[in-house]
């Protein structure tokens, strides 16, 4: 397997990837996460620094992505989505990206990066409610599933949380 920054070429991949991995009911329906990629890719939050793809033969089987939203007027990361090829799924995939952009994130000296998830999927890695750490998401229905996982406690920010313009929220 290979894990790299994701390039222009490899999005065709990654939607295809990441209409698999969401798909409902009908895989005719475009899962909404498509639609999202598509406008975090065009977006000011897009940072290339954190759009990572995990291949195999090169063939892309995973993605991750986190973007820029904001506490305040300070920058802060917002993850998701992540993908998985069905057929790749429990064989680690997930949390190598997940290391992988952790590893970006420390690189680049963040304090942190929030997501909205799954806790029983992301405690593994360290996420835990961001309202533990005063970083309220702009749902309250969230709840726990509004997570931060912590680099730099003393210059995490605190306030509200926005993320970036195609999140709508
Ligand atoms: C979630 C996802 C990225 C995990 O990728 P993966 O490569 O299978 O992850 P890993 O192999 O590193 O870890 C697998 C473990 O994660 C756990 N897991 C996976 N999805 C989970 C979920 N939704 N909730 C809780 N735990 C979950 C399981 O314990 C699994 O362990 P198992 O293999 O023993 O069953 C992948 O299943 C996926 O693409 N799912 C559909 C899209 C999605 O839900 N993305 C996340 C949005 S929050």
């Amino acid at each position: 397997m290979q894990i790299r920054p994701e390039s222009f070429d490899d999005r065709a991949a990654v939607y295809a990837v990441t209409h698999a991995a969401f798909t409902g009911i009908d895989p005719m329906v475009e899962p909404d996460e498509v639609g999202l990629l598509q406008q975090l890719f065009d977006c000011a939050g897009y940072d290339a620094r954190f759009s990572i793809v995990a291949l195999d033969d090169a063939v892309v089987i995973g993605h991750v992505i986190a973007t820029w939203g904001k506490i305040g007027r300070q920058p802060m990361l917002g993850l998701g989505p992540l993908a998985v090829a069905p057929e790749y799924q429990h064989r680690g995939v997930g949390s190598i990206l997940m290391q992988q952009i952790h590893d970006a994130a420390e690189s680049a000296q963040l304090s942190g990066i929030v997501l909205l998830g799954s806790p029983g999927y992301y405690h593994r890695f360290g996420y835990e409610p961001a309202s533990r750490h005063g970083i309220i998401p702009s749902d309250p229905t969230w709840g726990e599933h509004f997570m931060v996982r912590v680099f730099d406690r003393d210059a995490l920010p605190r306030g509200d949380f926005r993320y970036a313009s195609p999140f709508g929220c």
